[in-house]
């Protein structure tokens, strides 16, 4: 199966994790656009979705489905989203696609986070993938510096020759050469260098379900 097969696959998986008449929070990414467009299928079965992204909202909306502000909502059944990484444990990296200060936002008011991601995306030590860190622009340089200090090499994430810029105007450095052995004590680490935003690491609160797409079919975590 080729990894689209697999994630469309893992989207399909995801649907049934879907309460009637519910708010649904959604994710931004290749597998969160499969879940998307299978979402579109029942969305006379759902009452509306919270986005965690433009990108997201605006393919939320292509397909008819009601999107509304996380601040008319105080609680949602689940969030469905993709992963860079997850670990056995259900500790993961995010950012990959620059929304993951919206995902971390919208994840926190659901009651479950279901992960759905190719095979590839499990691994055992977090960090091959490079740790996204969104951070307010000014600070990007000192924020820098102190991720290198940690053992990092810290890069910030270009975009036509510019420092991107995430749905929040904040910029993103991608951090090469960690090896994530204590997720969530290096979660903690990071979010109080000043001038962070947002970690990509979800390991606080990481996934409660995994849909894990591989070639045996799709496999269910739970954490
Ligand atoms: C978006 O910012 C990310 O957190 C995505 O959820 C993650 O990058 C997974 O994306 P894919 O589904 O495209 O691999």
């Amino acid at each position: 199966m080729t990894q689209d097969e697999l994630k469309l696959a893992v989207a399909q998986a995801a649907i049934t994790y879907v309460p009637e008449k519910a708010i649904i929070g959604v994710g931004t990414g290749s597998t969160a656009n499969f879940f998307i467009d299978e979402l579109a299928k029942i969305k006379h079965k759902i009452k509306a979705a919270v986005a965690s992204s433009e990108v997201t909202a605006a393919r939320l909306r292509s397909h008819g489905i009601t999107v509304l502000d996380l601040n008319e909502v105080s609680s949602m059944p689940v969030y469905i989203d993709g992963a860079d990484e997850i670990t056995p444990q259900g500790a993961m990296i995010k950012g990959g696609g620059a929304a993951l200060t919206r995902e971390k936002i919208v994840a926190s008011v659901a009651e479950k986070f279901i992960c759905i991601a190719d095979g590839s995306k499990l691994v055992n030590l977090l960090g091959k993938f490079p740790l996204p860190v969104e951070v307010i622009p000014m600070s990007h340089a000192v924020v820098t510096r102190k991720l290198n200090a940690l053992g990092g090499d810290a890069r910030l994430r270009m975009k036509d020759d510019q420092a991107l810029l995430t749905d929040n105007g904040n910029m993103i450095l991608d951090v090469h050469g960690l090896q994530i052995a204590d997720p969530v004590a290096l979660e903690t680490t990071i979010n109080n260098i000043v001038g962070v935003v947002t970690v990509g690491l979800f390991a606080q609160q990481g996934a409660n379900v995994c849909l894990l797409g591989t070639a045996e079919g799709v496999k269910t975590l739970q954490f």
